[in-house]
């Protein structure tokens, strides 16, 4: 028998998102569905309700980030990386993240391939499980699989509002790296500490916040912000130090390529993760009791309160959204 759910949809960009009654989608053979508790917000959710996004089909329920339950009752989340491919080093051209094009979890019913399903962490609430999937998994593959971060390096992440980098900075001091941090707001940065973070700096009030650190005292950086980031960043990191980027918030990047080639710099693409990386980051989790740091949750009456405050970037961490 069909039956009617909740979902937050998108129809047109540029619109509000809009809380209404579909039919419930059924899961076909290999498909699992979840009755979705928890839900979080993603960059990409924002840049997809504002055309910046590649490949949009509308109308969509939106959401790549979900917990819940199963049929038979087991507590679950989702990996939101679809069809990654046979290559851990880098995904298929088939490869798509859950929320667009396929129906997301900003919904009380989500289907997904039955792989995709994993026991949530049994210390987590739904909402801390919810906040997990997508930025934990792009941060594992950033800090461990391609970041490489050892014990005792120094890593630089800045922007630590963001909802990945939050996810970095745990995982780094999970590892027992040193982190240095950025911020555009003293209390994020006031947050990070409490987080482990060993240095924290203002970049709105400090633009030239690169002069604060030494020469050569970072290891590793990863980043999102693009901007004049990377070339602040390339005049502290030591020479062979390595840089990750998982994102380009402000769409480009410049830097001075001296330092680059004079140092023998390494430059590293990544994005989401492997069905691999994704189980490694569930253990990482569970054997460190990690708990994503979550800003707010919001329930799904409110879901635009919630895209405007990612929006506006004034988040620390995950923006969750409550499915009742
Ligand atoms: N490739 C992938 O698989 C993947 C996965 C996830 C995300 N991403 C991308 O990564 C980016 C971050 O995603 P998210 O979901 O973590 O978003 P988010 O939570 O909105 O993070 C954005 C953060 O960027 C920081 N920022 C803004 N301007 C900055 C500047 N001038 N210098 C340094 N930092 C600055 C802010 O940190 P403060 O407030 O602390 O200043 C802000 O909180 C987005 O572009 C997203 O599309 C890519």
């Amino acid at each position: 028998m069909m039956f009617r759910m909740k979902a937050v949809r998108l129809h047109a960009v540029g619109e509000p998102l809009r809380v209404e009654e579909i039919e419930t989608p059924q899961a076909r053979d290999g498909e699992t569905r979840v009755r979705v508790r928890a839900a979080a917000f993603n960059r990409r959710d924002v840049f997809i309700t504002q055309g910046l996004y590649p490949g949009i089909e509308l109308p969509r329920t939106l959401g790549s980030d979900g917990a819940g339950e199963i049929e038979d009752g087991r507590a679950v989340v989702i990996d939101p990386m679809l069809d990654w491919g046979d290559d851990p080093h880098v995904w298929s051209p088939k490869a798509s993240i859950l929320g667009m094009p396929r129906d997301g979890t900003f919904a009380q019913y989500v289907v997904v391939p039955s792989g995709n399903v994993y026991p949530k962490p049994p210390h987590l609430t739904m909402e801390e499980a919810a906040a997990l999937p997508l930025a934990g998994l792009t941060a594992y593959r950033a800090i461990v699989t391609r970041g490489e971060l050892r014990p005792g390096e120094t890593i630089l992440i800045p922007g630590i509002g963001g909802g990945v980098q939050t996810f970095a900075l745990l995982f780094a001091k999970a590892i027992g790296a040193r982190a240095i941090v950025t911020s555009g707001s003293d209390e994020k940065l006031e947050r990070a500490r409490a987080l482990g973070a060993d240095v924290t700096i203002n970049y709105a009030t400090n633009p030239d916040w690169n002069k604060a650190l030494k020469r050569g005292e970072v290891d590793a950086v990863v980043d999102s912000s693009g901007g004049d980031t990377l070339n602040k960043a390339l005049g502290v990191l030591r020479p062979g130090g390595r840089v990750v980027i998982y994102g380009g918030t402000r769409l480009e990047a410049t830097f001075r390529l001296f330092p680059l080639f004079w140092n023998h710099i390494d430059i590293r693409g990544t994005s989401m993760g492997s069905p691999a990386d994704f189980r490694a980051m569930l253990e990482f989790v569970n054997a460190h009791e990690i708990r994503p740091a979550v800003d707010r949750v919001y329930p799904m009456e409110q879901v635009n309160d919630a895209a405007a405050r990612m929006a506006q970037s004034e988040q620390f961490g995950k923006i969750v959204l409550a499915i009742d």
